[in-house]
């Protein structure tokens, strides 16, 4: 089937088996490979993309739903100052970086600091749920989201908390 859709902001067509998913269409039609093929069951959120405004696993998404859709990869998010903020509070923190959960990672961050300005343990554990990070502990990952939260209040309005 042939699929028409909005990624990273660009109007795109592809030609693909309708229950192909979307986290190879991804890598092999587009060479998005900061989209990761991991557990393929929704578990691991290394596949993440923001679909349709939501972060989800897209190793469950299979072509006949991606028509019509918008879709932004870790390669589009990254282009953003948003991306910079979480980055850089994560590099604070030492929150380990091998590349494999980064699309989960990076994402869930995005979505949780949309949300919040000061998530408690619950939220970040909540919102971090689908997230499986082999490299670093929970406890660091939660200082590097109260590090980016930081930054980004420091660029939007110039001063710390
Ligand atoms: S590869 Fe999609 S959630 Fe693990
Ligand atoms: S940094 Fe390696 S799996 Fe998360």
């Amino acid at each position: 089937m042939t699929i028409r859709f909005i990624l990273n902001g660009d109007d795109v067509v592809a030609s693909v088996e309708a229950n192909k998913r979307l986290v190879s269409i991804l890598r092999e039609n587009f060479s998005l490979v900061r989209t990761k093929s991991g557990c393929l069951s929704g578990a691991c959120g290394a596949c993440s993309v923001i679909f349709n405004g939501a972060v989800s696993p897209s190793c469950l998404i299979p072509a006949f739903r991606v028509q019509g859709s918008e879709i932004i990869t870790l390669e589009g998010f990254s282009q953003t100052d948003e991306y910079q903020d979480i980055v850089a509070g994560f590099s604070g923190a030492g929150v380990e970086n091998c590349g494999y959960c980064d699309a989960g990672k990076i994402l869930a961050a995005e979505l949780l600091l949309e949300k919040t300005t000061r998530p408690d343990w619950e939220e970040f554990y909540n919102a971090f749920n689908g997230v499986r990070c082999r490299c670093t502990e929970p406890e660091r990952l939660y200082a590097g989201i109260l590090a980016a939260i930081e930054i980004r209040r420091r660029r939007i309005y110039g001063r710390s908390s």
